[in-house]
């Protein structure tokens, strides 16, 4: 369907046109005085400059052409020049209406639509998630939705950290502990065990076991690079531990971004890229484009227009070693050849902006990758305590996801069972689902690279801008659909005749407006901004409005129809943001 505004501006272009002026005149906006009018056009005024006379003039003899059309209940000239406009109920309906019976309420998906591999999650195997994953898992899983929802296909890749020191330093301390293990045994030949040596709880507490120690014992460290290395170059035993240790916090992550209703297509992490390491270095030393700088190798990426300075991205360190830098690039090398995107998206925190800035480059200049190819980085600020320092647990640890959750899932859980509305049997579910859309929405609400403060109370407020609020308005159209007993049908919807009804409609049809928007700017924000006017709107004709003692049952199935697409279109959104409503609350 095309955009309601964008029919109005159609229309409103052609009355320029029939008046004797340009169409492109012809724009019209969503009000700005929704107290005057419903849009706007104001494009007597730049017209009035081009053809000499007053803008007035050209607004009044526009606004003539428009007098009779059945769109319009209203169309008037406004000093100085500004044309005033309402739809006519009738029109306004039919549109509505349309929304309602035409998949995605009329959305047409984008005609770039692409291929795209989405990376984000970016979890380090055997280090448990803590907070600052918490806003990769949630905004990637949003942008996921949308970018899909607009007919992309999204790979979903997690991109675990999951090879270099980390894991040499986690074999290092398994050796000390147990060195009598097989994998150790450099004359074994036999099978190894079935079952790790270690259980996922020893193994969160092994990694910053050997982290410290490795700071404070050089002798230590030396010997974790040595198990690195051995990794590294395919030793069986050091290989056959991986194994376990990647099992084991696999089947742990799956856990963790399951509760937060994460989901990745693609389980890859550092360790798949490895192999298309030699062959793309021996490639771009081919080129030409590789330079030695104090002995190690990198690639020069300061372009002429940079302002302030790019350094090289590094790809081999003088020791031998590969970087960070290194793996991005070979991971992009094996995206194409396994998935041959058009785009790819990154999620990180925004102190890695440098870092993709660099691998982009080598990657453009290695043509790695097409030149039309869409390579975006998008930074995400911190998610902070009240201190406004990055969120921490009372005792100033290190905020581990899982505890994040249970506390708000506990504080929802109460409130809950204050209220009394949910079943006993309900209540984790719902306290479980509750309690995501605090979290979610409280996140989601702000622009992705902003900073934002974690305030439990505020997030999980029953009232005001939160996803427990939206969830509620959800909560209350289902009881009243529930209690109403016709078939809800979405050819009642009737032409609006209170104010209230007229806004619930417009807010309705400007569902495409804001997910362009959320779409084209990678901001579920918009999204969280339309939810909130459209559950507004919805509270509002609610209140203003006897839907269920309605005694005229035509009138009354025209509200239960607009109550119902209300609640599909609430539905869809936050299934786009990555929550879901419960039955009561
Ligand atoms: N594991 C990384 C970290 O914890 C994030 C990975 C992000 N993705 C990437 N392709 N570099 O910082």
């Amino acid at each position: 369907m095309e955009k309601f505004v964008d029919l109005i501006s159609r229309r409103v272009s052609r009355a320029f046109e029939e008046a004797g002026y340009d169409a492109s005149f012809g724009k019209v906006t969503v009000s700005n005085r929704p107290d005057l009018c419903q849009f706007q056009c104001n494009g007597a005024m730049p017209a009035a400059k081009t053809y000499r006379c007053a803008p007035i003039q050209i607004a009044q003899t526009v606004a003539e052409k428009l007098q009779d059309d059945a769109m319009f209940s209203m169309v008037s000239a406004v000093a100085p020049g500004f044309l005033n406009m309402n739809v006519s109920a009738q029109y306004l309906c039919d549109y509505v209406a349309q929304m309602a019976v035409t998949e995605q309420y009329g959305l047409q998906p984008d005609p770039d639509a692409k291929t795209m591999v989405l990376d984000y999650g970016g979890p380090n195997v055997a280090k448990p998630l803590h907070v600052g994953h918490l806003r990769s898992a949630i905004i990637g899983e949003s942008l996921k939705r949308i970018h899909r929802y607009f007919g992309n296909k999204v790979i979903g890749d997690i991109h675990m950290g999951d090879w270099g020191l980390q894991m040499g330093l986690i074999m290092e301390e398994v050796r000390e502990r147990q060195p009598e293990l097989p994998y150790f045994d450099e004359s074994f030949t036999g099978e190894y065990p079935a079952e790790a040596p270690f259980t996922i709880s020893q193994l969160e507490e092994i990694y910053p076991t050997a982290s410290a120690k490795s700071k404070e014992d050089p002798a230590f460290a030396e010997r974790a690079h040595n198990a690195t290395f051995k990794l590294q170059n395919g030793e069986r035993g050091y290989r056959a531990l991986w194994d376990h240790i990647m099992r084991l916090s696999v089947e742990d992550l799956k856990k963790n971004y399951n509760n937060l209703n994460v989901s990745f297509d693609a389980w890859l992490g550092e360790s798949d890229a490895q192999p298309y390491i030699p062959p793309m270095i021996e490639d771009m030393k081919k080129k030409g484009i590789t330079t030695e700088s104090e002995g190690a190798l990198v690639i020069n990426v300061q372009e002429e227009s940079d302002t302030k300075e790019v350094p090289p991205c590094i790809l081999v360190k003088s020791d031998g070693a590969t970087l960070y830098a290194t793996t991005d690039l070979a991971t992009i090398v094996q995206r194409m050849q396994d998935f041959a995107p058009g785009k790819m998206l990154y999620l990180t925190d925004k102190r890695q902006a440098l870092h993709f800035e660099q691998v982009f480059r080598a990657a453009r200049k290695a043509q790695i990758v097409p030149e039309t190819m869409d390579l975006e980085h998008i930074g995400f600020g911190t998610m902070n305590g009240k201190d406004g320092k990055p969120f921490k647990t009372r005792e100033g640890g290190v905020m581990r996801l899982e505890r994040l959750i249970s506390e708000i899932t506990e504080y929802v859980r109460q409130k809950i069972t204050e209220n009394q509305v949910v079943d006993a049997s309900d209540v984790d579910t719902t306290a479980r689902l509750v309690a995501m859309a605090a979290l979610k929405y409280g996140d989601l609400s702000n622009q992705p690279t902003k900073d934002y403060v974690f305030d439990l109370e505020r997030f999980a407020a029953f009232e005001g801008n939160t996803g427990p609020y939206i969830l509620y308005t959800i909560v209350r159209i289902k009881s009243i659909l529930g209690k109403y007993q016709g078939a809800v049908e979405p050819q009642a919807l009737m032409a609006p005749e209170t104010k209230e009804a007229t806004d619930l409609m417009l807010v309705i049809t400007r569902f495409a407006d804001f997910m362009w928007q959320a779409y084209r700017d990678n901001a579920p924000n918009t999204i969280c901004q339309y939810i909130y006017e459209l559950a507004g709107a919805a509270n509002k004709f609610y209140h203003e409005t006897r839907i269920l003692a309605e005694p005229d049952a035509r009138k009354q199935a025209g509200y239960v129809a607009l109550m119902d697409l209300t609640k599909r279109i609430l539905e869809s959104c936050i299934d786009l943001l990555g929550f879901e409503a419960p039955e009561k609350m």
